[in-house]
């Protein structure tokens, strides 16, 4: 595959926006409900606290309007400009029915065609691909994608060693066509469905109807083997960051940052390590929200947006359920 953007056209994200819900979810409260402590939690995956949206009332949709809002007042945008609007998330709304569809409803992106996209911690990395792509083919100009996931409602609170990494959030950027030459440099995407077994919601599709079976089973819940998720994780992530400093001939030293998916502290120094780059170069806010799955990349850009300036070399790096991953290059445009 010829990796070098043939369009003349290059996507460039010019504005971005996040949301997290006000009521904490701290290592002492999770004391409370299961049988552990701040010291293991903290030790093992450098979280202190997440947030959970507590209303049974709202759903991924809020999350993801309110991201979408800021981005909308900000970049003084008028919705009836936009051309596509992406939700990457687990957790949508309903299972028929897109959020995204729902989202541009809601904000007034009335003449943009909608759809959510699956890839679990992958999917905000994803979805820059897709948005950037339909950029670069020149049909669209203004898309705007959502990372956007109410994990609390897929965890089971009983379970240890799932429930204390996750959180809820979401964020979003908008991607037009770059008139400074920066933006979206290149991308090296996987996916291995393999890896299934070990990451999973098993009940509820096509192969589990929900059932009273199911439900007893607790196959509605996330279900995760952490010891081989975290292994595959550091291994693929490492592999295609070097894939994408390699090919585009990238100065470890002029890597502005890393901008890494938040699974888990360990992971994600371990990466570090392997490629070489020090504690300043990596962006991190894991011991604030925990693994927020498709809204992490995008609380990662709003908390450090205003440190960045054009020109800035991002890598970006993912991985998640199904197995999928990946890395992108993208050089920052304001
Ligand atoms: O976003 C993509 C999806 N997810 C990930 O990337 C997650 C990747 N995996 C992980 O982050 C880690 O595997 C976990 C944080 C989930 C678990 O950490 P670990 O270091 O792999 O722990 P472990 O499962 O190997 O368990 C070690 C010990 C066990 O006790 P024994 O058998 O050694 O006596 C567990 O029972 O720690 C125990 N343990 C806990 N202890 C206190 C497991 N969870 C907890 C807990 N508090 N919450």
């Amino acid at each position: 595959m010829n990796y070098i953007n043939p369009s003349p056209i290059k996507a460039a994200i010019t504005a971005v926006g996040a949301y997290v819900p006000e009521e904490k979810l701290t290592n002492a409260d999770l004391e409370q409900i299961v049988d552990t402590n701040d010291e293991w939690i903290v030790a093992r995956t450098g979280i202190r606290e997440r947030r959970i949206l507590k209303d049974p009332k709202k759903g991924t949709s809020f999350m993801a309007i309110m991201a979408a809002q800021e981005i909308l007042k900000k970049s003084n945008l008028d919705p009836l400009e936009i051309d596509a609007v992406i939700v990457a998330t687990i957790t949508p709304d309903m299972n028929v029915a897109a959020t995204a569809a729902y989202v541009a409803s809601e904000i007034g992106a009335t003449n943009a065609f909608a759809y959510d996209l699956q890839a679990a911690c992958s999917g905000f990395l994803y979805g820059m691909s897709n948005a950037s792509n339909m950029i670069a083919c020149g049909r669209y100009k203004k898309v705007l994608l959502i990372g956007s996931d109410k994990m609390s409602s897929i965890i089971d609170y009983s379970d240890r060693a799932t429930c204390i990494i996750f959180g809820d959030g979401a964020g979003g950027a908008l991607f037009e066509p770059s008139d400074s030459g920066y933006g979206w440099e290149d991308e090296y995407l996987r996916s291995d469905g393999s890896g299934r077994m070990f990451l999973n919601i098993k009940g509820g599709g096509s192969l589990f109807p929900t059932s009273e079976k199911t439900l007893e089973g607790g196959m509605h819940n996330l279900y995760q083997d952490g010891k081989t998720v975290f292994k595959y994780a550091v291994s693929e992530m490492s592999n295609a960051v070097q894939q994408i400093i390699e090919r585009n001939e990238i100065d470890r030293e002029k890597i502005s940052y890393l901008v890494p998916h938040q699974a888990n502290k360990r992971i994600i120094d371990a990466i570090a390590n392997r490629i070489g780059l020090p504690s300043n170069k990596i962006m991190s806010n894991i011991e604030y929200f925990g693994n927020t799955t498709a809204a992490t990349l995008p609380l990662l850009l709003k908390d450090y947006e205003s440190k960045l300036s054009p020109g800035n070399r991002l890598v970006f790096a993912a991985f998640g359920g199904g197995f999928t991953w990946g890395a992108a290059y993208l050089t920052w445009a304001y």
